[in-house]
């Protein structure tokens, strides 16, 4: 009798189809200056290494995330920091007059169980910061990423603080991400919206709220479709640039790759497909917050305990360019950028503008001792001025 043989499968591929014809036509597109709305640049010898790159890239300011090794949980360190912040920035500022033209970080509270709503408050309408960033700790004290240790362990003792920010309309900015051990590590963020974000937003209709760094399509739906309309949305996302070029593959093809290693990690790559249709297709509702969280090369190379972060200040325009581009909708790149949703942090439209050019661009591969996301790779932008 002869053998029928059963053919393995060929494989199908699920990377995103490449648009069929791409406006290679327009080869230079001018935005109003665009705003991080998600930045770490910690602190001394770092921020004077790192802040540059931000300064470079044209950005109007940023939201200052305030998760340092002492968080930035007072109004006395919040003003602190900023001296520290303009500090670095009138450094470079002095040597380039016109170029680095207004650049204001946006301080953040870092909420602790112990924050009470007057701290709150007040630090909000003494203009030192701009919102309240939301990590979470588990009862045991970790944190889910990089200096959340100190983050709330009891997010119902907090509703007292979301109330007065409510009353005040200052922005949330949360981390969701379950911080239990034994939540599936890529389930943490669609987890964490069913049991923290709802609750919040059914509690608190009128808190405007920042889904950070958005990963998982299933978020991203919710975030997409909450609320009654855009005109009253409350709810708005971050989305990086790197969670929009890669799935969690590059975590591990090759080799671990400690440079694509970030909380939240990247997902699968059908909701990176999901999360980026929303925003090239220009949902209003997303907005780019980089999440530039640099680490030095010996905190990134532990073999245990290696430390989440990618470093993408150098060259975030382009790449977020690059995939709008990718898929045929520069058109919506300037609204992402440098408009959406800008009047929740106090910031306005910028009325200078930034030009970005369809010319090879090698992404460096080293800041000071900082590796950056895709270094030696070539970018097809260019932002030049
Ligand atoms: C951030 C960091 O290094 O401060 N790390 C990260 O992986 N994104 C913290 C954070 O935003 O989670
Ligand atoms: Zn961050």
């Amino acid at each position: 009798m002869t053998r029928i043989y059963a053919r393995p499968l060929s494989p199908r591929f699920l990377t995103s189809p490449s648009p069929i014809e791409r406006n290679k036509m327009l080869n230079r597109i001018t935005i109003p200056r665009w705003f991080d709305r998600h930045l770490h640049i910690r602190d001394s010898e770092m921020m004077k290494t790192v802040l540059p790159c931000t300064l470079k890239q044209r950005a109007t300011g940023a939201i200052i995330m305030p998760n340092l090794a002492d968080p930035i949980s007072s109004i006395e360190k919040a003003k602190a920091y900023r001296e520290r912040i303009t500090v670095v920035y009138q450094a470079h500022a002095e040597g380039t007059p016109g170029y680095y033209s207004r650049f204001e970080p946006c301080m953040t509270c870092y909420l602790t169980d112990s924050t009470s709503p007057d701290e709150v408050v007040r630090g909000f309408q003494e203009g030192v910061w701009r919102a309240v960033k939301l990590y979470m700790a588990n009862q045991k004290g970790q944190g889910g990423t990089t200096g959340s240790a100190h983050g709330v362990k009891d997010l119902l003792g907090r509703y007292p603080v979301f109330e007065a920010m409510e009353k005040h309309k200052i922005p949330l900015l949360g981390h969701f991400e379950a911080v239990e051990e034994d939540v599936d590590e890529f389930d943490r963020e669609i987890v964490s919206v069913d049991r923290d974000l709802k609750p919040i937003l059914k509690s608190f209709p009128g808190l405007p709220v920042v889904f950070e760094h958005l990963t998982d399509g299933r978020a991203a739906d919710f975030v997409a479709g909450y609320g009654c309309c855009d005109e009253h949305a409350t709810l708005f996302a971050t989305v990086t640039a790197h969670h929009l070029m890669i799935n969690r593959n590059a975590m591990f093809w090759g080799g671990m790759n400690a440079g694509h290693y970030c909380k939240p990690v990247p997902k699968r790559e059908s909701h990176r497909q999901r999360v980026r249709k929303y925003v090239t297709g220009g949902h209003r509702r997303f907005g780019a917050g980089t999440d530039s969280a640099p680490h030095d090369e010996q905190m990134k190379s532990r073999c245990y305990g290696c430390a989440a972060g990618i470093f993408t200040a150098p060259t975030a325009v382009e790449m977020y360019t690059t995939a709008f581009d990718e898929d045929n909708a520069l058109e919506h790149l300037g609204a992402f950028l440098s408009e959406n949703f800008l009047g929740t942090y106090g910031m306005r439209v910028s009325s200078e503008q930034m030009t970005i050019e369809r010319t090879p661009l090698k992404v460096p591969v080293k800041v000071g001792a900082v590796q950056v996301f895709k270094g030696g790779t070539e970018l097809p932008w260019k932002l030049v001025g």
